[in-house]
């Protein structure tokens, strides 16, 4: 039996921010907690929600925790429902890249239940009743907004918590390509190929969910498109427009899981450094030609919404052409060096596929992959 499940309420085109107030209203919020990184108070992005919510914080209708850490750890999200009850706030406004919202989305969780670890969140218990979530991307990329799940470093365990829950999903998303347009050129295209990754591995990974697989090809149709748009000029918004709703249909299309690149992205970030996008964008080409050496035909589809006439070649050719396209598209973004120019080690080979093969995302990749495969394709892109 399979469920098929796509709630979330998305308003989208550039000044769509505006319309936040008559939403609030509509959902009886009226002391929201804005939830984002350091980084954003400065931005024209935060201006704009500020100037939004009524310019100031003193008249206490609206609230603020600006200490979300680029890898968001317990203690950020133990600060965000301290500053939520401390404002006896009604909902949560997540603002900023993947960090922001998954911490927004998490708090609610100690709210519920209070002094909860997070390492010890379980699905089974009833998380009936969170408080109302709305997400505002500032980035294209992780899709979190649409997510329901939280990723969250547990700093005294070294590890990372995946929280999963329908209840985590966000009342409302507000997908404005204003608050995209100053995200400078390198970090547009390293979410960019975040959200292209989505893409191509939901759509090869072998659950059974035509309707994923439908929305993952039209979001490498806008990607493909639109990414290169955006890396040339940050201010074409019906780019960043297009942009940031592909990275939203990439993170519904992972419904479905994901495959070998991100496993071998995650150790990359956690033991090097990289960027997560940058990461699955070194990556990507090298598990394309991997998984189609032992299932031709594999990205045949991915070369059409590529835009490649492959309709009438043999099935090696297909996916050759596509992945070869996919790299040439990634190196025009600057993202073709290999790992060793981000100061990846051989040394480091061992440890990285270690983790790699303790990933779950390659459980769901196209065809296995073993520890000695892992390695191998470290060492191909090294
Ligand atoms: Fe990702």
């Amino acid at each position: 039996m399979n469920s098929f499940s796509f709630p979330t309420t998305i308003l989208f085109g550039a000044g769509t921010l505006t319309e936040l107030p008559a939403h609030l209203a509509r959902l009886r919020i009226q002391r929201p907690l804005v939830v984002t990184d350091p980084g954003l108070l400065p931005t024209e992005s935060f201006r704009k929600l500020q100037t939004v919510l009524g310019a100031s914080r003193q008249n206490q209708h609206w609230f603020l925790y600006h200490g979300v850490h680029p890898n968001p750890v317990e203690t950020d999200v133990g600060e965000t429902a301290e500053a939520f009850r401390a404002g006896r706030c009604d909902a949560v406004i997540g603002l900023g890249g993947g960090s922001a919202l998954d911490v927004g989305k998490a708090a609610r969780l100690l709210l519920r239940r209070p002094g909860l670890k997070l390492d010890e969140f379980r699905f089974e218990e009833d998380w009936s009743g969170l408080a109302p979530f709305i997400a505002i991307p500032t980035t294209a990329g992780t899709g979190s907004e649409v997510g329901r799940s939280s990723v969250i470093t547990l700093t005294s365990k070294r590890r990372k918590a995946v929280l999963f829950h329908p209840g985590l999903l966000a009342r409302l998303v507000i997908l404005d390509a204003e608050l995209t347009r100053r995200l400078p050129p390198r970090l547009t295209a390293a979410t960019g190929a975040d959200a292209l990754t989505h893409c191509i591995e939901s759509f090869t990974s072998p659950v059974f969910h035509p309707l994923c697989d439908g929305i993952a090809l039209e979001g490498i149709h806008l990607i493909t498109a639109a990414l290169p748009r955006v890396f040339r000029d940050g201010n074409d918004l019906e780019a960043r427009g297009k942009m940031l709703v592909a990275a939203a249909m990439g993170a519904v299309a992972f419904q479905k899981d994901l495959g070998a690149t991100h496993s071998l992205a995650h150790p990359l970030s956690t033991l090097c450094g990289l960027h997560h996008g940058t990461a699955n964008a070194l990556c990507l080409p090298a598990v394309m030609q991997f998984n189609a050496a032992r299932k031709p035909g594999l990205y045949r589809r991915v070369g059409l919404a590529c835009g490649l006439d492959v309709v009438g070649c043999g099935d090696a050719e297909a996916d050759a052409r596509t992945s070869e396209w996919v790299a040439r598209l990634l190196a025009t973004l600057g993202l073709d060096q290999k790992l060793s120019g981000h100061g990846v080690k051989e040394s480091q080979v061992e440890a990285l596929a270690e983790q790699a093969i303790q990933d779950p995302c390659h459980q769901t990749n196209p065809v296995p992959v073993t520890k000695d495969d892992m390695k191998a394709l470290y060492r191909a892109v090294l």
